[in-house]
């Protein structure tokens, strides 16, 4: 029999460096340990000449990178006897409270935009029994909302204002360097709230320290066009993208992820809804992984910044692919095309054959 060591999850895994004491109940989902994927063919056309590596965030238990975060913000609210869980979200974090909060036995309470989550999100939430709240605003609005709602109640608020987010998330970094060997020379990322960011620039600095790897990533940062406050300088009152994700106008992270972008000699852009949608197929035809929209916007970013030539000539790129294609099944069937229907024979099947 083969022996596999078995993975307890991230504050098991990385508890050295994440504030979990003996007194912490630990609430988790193994989340953790998602594959660092090679991606040659992707490269060719996105970043030609360089070593890409795809971070497969999706393959947390609830689809996204913010079970990290979430297995600690919930066992620390475990340990403060919490009496339950809130958030504001654009869906992932939703999904992913709601997963934690069923987990620990606690109610949890999402306050959603309405008809702006995507549908996979939405299902998880209300299948693991959270109290979906939806308002007729923003994500930006929801935060302000909770915000003002947890200050007044023993109710713990899990967006990532709530500091354990980040602390969990940062073990993305850690992770990346442990598969790498040694931190890659360009990271990038989607910004949305710009917590997640932030997060890995903590974990690489962190590990780094700690004599735990070598080197520095330089953090690239993109945001969708539409919804790009830190890239324009200002908050966007009404942000509107395709990458339903990342439709945020004024994030919480703001300051911390431009310290990232500057301490790391990184940079932030922009990227469009089309050039999105071409990275978000790209990935899924010729690497077969399927990320949500929002994910795709950091190898969108990298192939922009190539295609101006503004893209260091070689070194190592990680792109976290921050969450599941299979949350946004409306986003995915709207970009491709029709399936046809045929007589169930086997000649009208073989006229289908192109090979
Ligand atoms: N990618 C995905 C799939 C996300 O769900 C998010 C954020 C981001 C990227 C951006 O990360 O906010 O740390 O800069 N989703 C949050 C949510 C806002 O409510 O699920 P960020």
């Amino acid at each position: 029999m083969k022996t596999m060591i078995p993975w307890r999850g991230i504050i098991e895994e990385y508890r050295k460096f994440l504030p979990a004491g003996e007194q912490t109940p630990i609430v988790s989902l193994q989340e953790g340990n998602t594959p660092l994927l090679p991606a040659p063919r992707l490269a060719e056309t996105v970043c030609p000449g360089r070593e890409l590596f795809l971070k497969i965030e999706g393959a947390n238990p609830t689809g996204s990178f913010k079970d990290r975060g979430m297995t600690l913000a919930v066992s620390k609210a475990m340990e403060k006897k919490a009496k339950g869980l809130m958030c504001a979200s654009t869906g992932n974090t939703s999904a992913s409270a709601a997963a934690y909060a069923a987990k620990a036995g606690l109610p949890a309470y999402v306050v959603v935009p309405a008809g702006k989550i995507a549908l996979g999100k939405l299902t998880q939430a209300l299948m693991h029994g959270a109290r979906v709240i939806q308002i007729e605003g923003n994500f930006d609005q929801a935060l302000t909302i909770v915000k003002s709602l947890c200050e007044e109640t023993a109710i713990e608020l899990v967006n990532s204002i709530n500091p354990f987010r980040l602390e969990g998330q940062k073990t993305a970094a850690m992770e990346v360097c442990d598969q790498l060997g040694c931190a890659p020379v360009i990271h990038a990322l989607p910004v949305g709230n710009a917590g997640n960011i932030t997060a890995y620039w903590r974990g690489y600095r962190e590990y780094k320290e700690a004599g735990q790897t070598q080197g520095l990533p330089r953090m690239f940062g993109f945001q969708a066009e539409g919804a790009a406050p830190l890239v324009r300088g200002h908050v966007v009152e009404s942000p509107q993208t395709v990458a339903s994700a990342i439709r945020i106008g004024n994030p919480a992270s703001w300051t911390f992820a431009l310290q990232a972008v500057e301490e790391s000699d990184g940079c932030l852009h922009m990227v469009s809804d089309e050039e999105i949608i071409q990275a978000y197929q790209m990935v899924a035809s010729q690497e077969g992984i399927f990320c949500e929209p929002a994910s795709a916007a950091s190898i969108a970013g990298i192939y922009k910044l190539h295609r101006e030539n503004l893209l260091p000539k070689d070194g190592t790129i990680v792109c976290t692919l921050t969450g599941h294609g299979l949350k946004d099944p409306d986003t995915g069937l709207s970009v491709s095309y029709r399936p046809v229907t045929v007589p169930a024979t086997r000649e009208a099947v073989a006229a289908q054959l192109t090979t």
